[in-house]
């Protein structure tokens, strides 16, 4: 058998750490890990957050499929194993930017269980902040963004989640957002009274 890591020799003892870096941004850096159906409102909703921290001050950065689906994962589909492997990468990139300050907020629908296991076993589960963006399938379809769920009823979609695929949803998460009947500007807030504690500082005076 290869063995592939054998001639690598990390060197993570010689870089700066995330402390200095923390520092230097004054905040304190989280992975936000939304997870909901396709068109529950993870993006926009992390879109809207991600405004609300910049104008604070805070240094954020959003994954979401366009990004990264496109690009670094741009060779995986949607069988249970593809979703897998997208999802334990999209961990792996979202630990990158932890490690540099940043605050990270990661909208897949990640639709099972072990999945988001697994992305919190590689971030760390004090990093790991779940944000179930609870959109009921009816209503998610109602909105149908993308014309998706009318193809994945028509069967020209297979596989397609809360179609023919299972979501699994969170049972425990941190934080949790009904989106049905509330608007974008109330959810947004209610994010932001959670978030801003984790993320925020005390002044010091020195
Ligand atoms: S995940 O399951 O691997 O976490 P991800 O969030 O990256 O999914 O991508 C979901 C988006 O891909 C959906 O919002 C939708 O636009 C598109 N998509 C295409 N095919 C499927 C499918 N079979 N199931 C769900 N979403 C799909």
């Amino acid at each position: 058998m290869s063995q592939p890591h054998r001639h690598i020799h990390p060197t993570f003892d010689q870089l700066l750490g995330r402390a200095e870096k923390e520092d230097l941004l004054n905040q304190n850096a989280k992975v936000l890990w939304f997870t909901g159906l396709s068109g529950s409102g993870k993006t926009t909703l992390a879109a809207a957050l991600e405004s609300e921290l910049h104008d604070r001050g805070f240094l954020t950065q959003v994954l979401d499929g366009d990004n990264v689906r496109s690009g670094i994962n741009s060779n995986l589909g949607f069988s249970e194993e593809d979703r897998a492997e997208n999802i334990r990468r999209i961990a792996e990139v979202a630990r990158l930017f932890l490690d540099c300050g940043v605050i990270t907020l990661c909208c897949f629908i990640s639709p099972t269980r072990a999945m988001r296991e697994q992305a919190r076993a590689i971030i760390g589960p004090a990093d790991f902040v779940e944000v179930f963006v609870n959109t009921p399938l009816e209503e998610c379809e109602r909105r149908d963004v993308k014309g998706l769920y009318a193809k994945a009823r028509a069967g020209q979609i297979k596989g397609f989640t809360g179609i023919d695929a299972p979501f699994e949803a969170p049972e425990a998460p941190q934080v949790e957002i009904r989106t049905q009947g509330q608007a974008l500007p109330d959810s947004t807030r209610q994010l932001l009274q959670r978030v801003l504690p984790l993320v925020d500082r005390p002044v010091t005076l020195d």
